[in-house]
């Protein structure tokens, strides 16, 4: 098929590659010249693993000019929908893609809507500006870091619109839903279930497997801040939940809250779409709050255990461990905070080598040249490097003993051992 991707972010890049690697014809837009550069001269500036390699097999063709989209059968929008001033996802780029797509495209071709936008969004340009071509909702549930590999290897394909158009969205993830063994997959043949329904369901079941995630989250943090002040172990409380099939092992890990270019975005989407239908999502509310006291929090106790003008070590700037990504990270968000409570932060993160939005952040080159004279030391990002740190070479070059494991990545003891006084989320262990 052919097909043209609008947009090489990272879901419209790695579903570009992978689409040319599946064997159809893709071209990709994007309008940013630097990041379009970038993909042409045949670096990746997503660093996501498995992407360079895919490549080599099939490329894609990188264009600015969107009269490619004349020739496509599918049409995929992959353009940002950041937070706008109010909660609620800014359309602009969705808008520029949809003028593009009117301009160029032909009767019938399919429009595979991948960005996340609110419900009803597809049904509005099905009826309004793309009357002649058939708009499909397919929302995507790419990690970063593992994008191509859930782009591969899919729990789930979800797509909603005409009914007309499921058989061409279906010959477009052919080989994926056949569970064929392809690039990087372990052999096991596993048939990936298609979810279709409306356009409007697949818009919400986006929102809904992101807010619930988060949610479960906020809830996680909320039982490792509860068990330190009730005298109880939250590593084994939540090990025990995981171990239920109903709750499951994953997204269980406590931390300083989560961030990134998703979870906080999508879930002030939806409680702005709730809100839009007079519906108060009572639990997403919560859950959204309890993300901010949770770093609240943690900062707090900082500042509590850290006189003003102190020196903090950080151990991380990632919105997560495995990307360079610092959007929305809870790790930078703390490093402010911290510095606007009058401390002075210098960084160390294996990804990021510059934060040019935060001036006062000093970012250093290894941990122990973060580390270097600090009072106390902060893990706010969970790189296994990290947790295989040799503590007592990094107590060796600080001036104070404070660890603060906002990961849950260290064991009390050992930190104990290596000099340092730990505190993790559950408060601090002798
Ligand atoms: C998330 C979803 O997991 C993807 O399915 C979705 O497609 C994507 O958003 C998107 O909407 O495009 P991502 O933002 O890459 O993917 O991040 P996650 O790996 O889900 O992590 C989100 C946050 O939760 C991070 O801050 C992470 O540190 C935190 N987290 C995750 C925890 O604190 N504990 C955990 O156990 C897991």
């Amino acid at each position: 098929m052919r097909v043209t991707v609008l947009g090489a972010g990272y879901v419209g890049a790695t579903s570009a590659v992978v689409l040319a690697y599946l064997g159809h014809e893709v071209t990709c837009v994007e309008r940013d010249a630097v990041r379009l550069e970038c993909w042409r001269s045949g670096s990746d500036p997503l660093s996501e693993p498995g992407l360079a390699e895919l490549r080599a097999v099939r490329d894609v063709c990188f264009v600015d000019d969107a009269s490619a989209i004349a020739s496509a059968d599918v049409i995929i929008v992959a353009v940002g929908t950041p937070m706008g001033s109010i909660g609620e996802p800014d359309l602009s780029q969705l808008d520029g893609a949809v003028a593009q797509i009117q301009a160029f495209a032909r009767t019938g071709a399919i429009v595979l809507m991948r960005s996340t936008v609110p419900v009803g969004t597809c049904d509005r340009l099905q009826s309004g500006p793309l009357r002649h071509q058939s708009v499909v909702s397919n929302p995507e549930f790419l990690r970063e870091g593992h994008a191509v590999h859930d782009a591969l290897f899919p729990d789930r394909i979800v797509a909603g619109g005409r009914e007309e158009a499921r058989s061409v969205v279906e010959e477009l993830y052919r080989r994926v839903i056949n569970g064929e063994d392809l690039f990087g997959g372990d052999g096991g043949r596993r048939v990936v279930p298609v979810f279709w329904m409306s356009a409007r369901s697949a818009e919400l079941a986006k929102y809904a497997a992101n807010g619930f995630l988060a949610t479960k989250l906020s809830f996680v943090n909320e039982i490792a801040n509860l068990a330190q002040t009730v005298g109880a172990d939250a590593s084994a409380v939540l090990a025990s939940m995981g171990s239920d099939p109903r709750i499951g092992p994953q997204y269980l890990r406590p931390g300083l809250g989560w961030g990134g270019s998703c979870f906080p975005k999508d879930t002030r989407a939806l409680q702005s779409i709730a809100d839009g239908a007079g519906y108060d999502f009572v639990i997403l509310r919560a859950a959204i709050e309890q993300n901010r006291r949770q770093l609240a929090r943690f900062a707090s106790a900082i500042e509590m255990a850290m006189p003003r003008r102190s020196a903090v070590g950080m151990l991380g700037l990632a919105f997560k461990a495995g990307t360079p990504d610092t959007r929305e990270s809870p790790a930078v968000a703390l490093a402010r905070l911290l510095i606007r409570r009058g401390l002075r932060v210098s960084a160390y993160d294996p990804a990021v080598r510059k934060l040019p939005e935060e001036p006062d952040v000093v970012v250093r080159s290894t941990i122990l040249e973060a580390c270097q004279g600090a009072d106390g030391v902060v893990i706010a990002t969970e790189w296994p490097e990290f947790a295989k740190v040799e503590l007592s070479e990094v107590r060796h070059v600080t001036r104070g003993d404070l660890l603060f494991d906002g990961r849950e990545l260290i064991a009390p003891s050992r930190a104990i051992a290596a000099g340092f006084r730990y505190q993790g989320l559950s408060g601090f262990a002798d």
